[in-house]
């Protein structure tokens, strides 16, 4: 029996929710693949600065790095949006990423062909889409200084933020990206925005010197403008993009609701070692926390990924996703991705729905 420390993250909104559901997929499938789990939960995000005033408190990001994979649901909410920065559940969530060095975020948006009615495409356009966004996620606008609030010499205050990539912080995700695009399509797309800024020009630059390492696999560029459109327009054209932090944030949301909604789609970060953190694309949608009507589907898809590239457990992932596809198939749904003649139920009943199939198969 492999035994694996797992640090659960349920932080705030709809996390515990979905959380609950995942954890009790993982716990079923490792019975059935004869994997151990033992359980670490920790406090980030709003949860964590309610118990501790600090929203990564050291505890949770020890406890991060002493486990083989971080399972994460969602942080944030209305009641912390007005706090001081370093009182903010995201400033939680960035240093996580950064305190692991989580510098690739690959987020799959697959379409499902029994979601293809849950899209708010037409079915042509989104059947078969099949898109992995390899998205920055240590750097950029989200991390470059100077950042901050300052006086200008007239008194005025002045907003700052700095979008800046070393070569070799291009390099390393531009890596994983040309080994993410070989392994499946053999397209790559860089999306940037190199017409305006410096730092894509040399973000292009460097992309293209690495593609000659990677002859097997087909680049193109795109500026990141015409990205968004063509990804509504014919997301077909797409196998891998490859892109900076916030470019990849909003696109990540965009390929996420071609799928039908942005309750379905999972995420892994992964760092050159040490554990990954697995979690949804979506936040904590606030609006409707606490009231059973989430979509777990992306954090048990997340738990997938976590099986996949961080435990190296691929069984154990294909019999997550094959008892979400039968779920679907049976026609259970959330309420996110309801159509005519489906069955609506809430978060909970999905997973127990989804742990009665995992039982039977
Ligand atoms: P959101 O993703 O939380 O919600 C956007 C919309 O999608 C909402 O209408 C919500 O109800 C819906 N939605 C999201 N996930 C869903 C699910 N699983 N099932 C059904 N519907 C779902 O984005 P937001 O409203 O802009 O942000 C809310 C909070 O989440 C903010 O504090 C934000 O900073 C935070 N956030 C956190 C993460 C994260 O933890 N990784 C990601 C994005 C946003
Ligand atoms: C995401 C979220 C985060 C991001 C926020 C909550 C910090 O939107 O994971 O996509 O911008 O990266
Ligand atoms: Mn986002």
């Amino acid at each position: 029996t492999q035994s694996y420390r797992i640090t659960l993250l349920p932080g705030d909104g709809i996390g515990p929710e979905i959380m609950a559901v995942a954890v009790d997929v993982l716990k079923v499938v490792g019975q059935q693949q004869n994997l151990t789990f033992e359980f670490n939960e920790a406090l980030i995000g709003g949860a964590a600065i309610d118990a501790v005033e600090n929203p990564l408190p050291k505890q949770t990001l020890d406890a991060c790095k002493q486990s083989d994979a971080v399972l994460l649901a969602a942080i944030g909410g209305y009641k912390w949006d007005t706090m001081p920065r370093h009182l903010r559940p995201e400033t939680g969530l960035l240093g996580l990423r950064a305190g692991l060095e989580l510098f690739a975020n690959l987020r799959p948006a697959q379409i499902l062909p029994q979601l293809i009615d849950a899209s708010s495409l037409k079915p042509e356009v989104v059947e078969g889409v099949d898109i992995m966004v390899v998205r920055e996620l240590t750097g950029g606008v989200y991390f470059g200084s100077p950042k901050g609030v300052f006086s200008t010499e007239t008194g005025e205050q002045r907003g700052v933020n700095t979008m800046a990539y070393t070569v070799a912080e291009i390099d390393r995700i531009g890596r994983v990206a040309f080994e993410t695009a070989q392994k499946r399509g053999g397209k790559l797309c860089s999306v940037d925005k190199a017409n305006v800024l410096e730092v894509s020009q040399l973000w292009r630059d460097r992309i293209t010197d690495l593609s000659s390492e990677y002859p097997d696999v087909e680049l193109s560029h795109l500026y990141v403008d015409n990205a968004a459109m063509q990804l509504v327009r014919w997301p077909k054209q797409f196998d891998t993009i490859v892109t900076s932090n916030l470019f990849g944030d909003i696109l990540s949301d965009i390929a996420a609701m071609l799928t039908g909604s942005i309750g379905m789609l999972p995420s892994a970060s992964l760092g050159a070692d040490g554990p990954g953190v697995f979690e949804p694309v979506h936040g904590s949608a606030p609006d409707i926390a606490g009231q059973d009507k989430a979509n777990p589907l992306a954090q048990v898809l997340s738990v997938a990924m976590m099986l996949r590239y961080g435990l190296d457990q691929p069984a154990a992932a294909d019999k997550v996703e094959s008892a979400v596809l039968t779920l679907l198939a049976q026609g259970y749904r959330t309420g996110d991705i309801q159509s005519p003649g489906t069955t609506v139920l809430g978060c909970k009943a999905i997973g127990e729905t989804l742990i009665q199939i995992l039982n039977q198969g």
